[in-house]
């Protein structure tokens, strides 16, 4: 992956920046769909821009952050193939890779400390998707999106 999509509403717009730094100091591309300042937005705009970009195929893997990262989870997991995973500590941000295969990372930048933040996502860029029995469980929610 050389390329990554992220996007924020107000309450993350701060963390956005100083993600934006630790993904271009690690040599990703980064494609940031806003917002662009503290001012209050509404967070389905953005979350919208990033999960369709994942969900079309553009991009590989994004990251959405959001006060508490709630909103920006209920909003990109509407989108077919996209498995946003808010993360809270170290154990969610490698379990979420290994075993839900997370392409969208949400971060609630109301609840965890800037540091833990940073933690996280470098855990979910560094870890692998385990597949087996994990790809077994991903592709039931495959068959529900084909579905509905
Ligand atoms: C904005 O005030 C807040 O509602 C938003 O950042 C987010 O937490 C929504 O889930």
């Amino acid at each position: 992956m050389n390329k990554i999509v992220i996007g924020s509403d107000h309450a993350g717009f701060e963390t956005k920046a100083m993600l934006i730094e630790l993904l271009e100091e690690r040599g990703l591309e980064v494609i940031d769909c806003g917002c662009y300042g503290t001012e209050s937005v509404n967070y389905p705009q953005y979350g919208i821009a990033v999960a369709e970009a994942v969900s079309t195929g553009k991009v590989e893997r994004g990251i959405l952050i959001c006060g508490t990262g709630i909103g920006m989870s209920i909003v990109a997991n509407k989108f077919d193939g996209v498995r946003a995973t808010l993360c809270k500590d170290e154990f969610t941000a490698n379990a979420c890779r290994e075993h839900n295969n997370s392409n969208i990372l949400v971060l609630g930048a109301r609840v965890t400390e800037p540091e833990m933040l940073k933690k996280i996502t470098n855990i979910w860029l560094d870890t692998e998707f385990a597949g087996g029995r994990h790809q077994t469980r991903l592709d039931m929610i495959t068959e529900v999106e084909k579905n509905r």
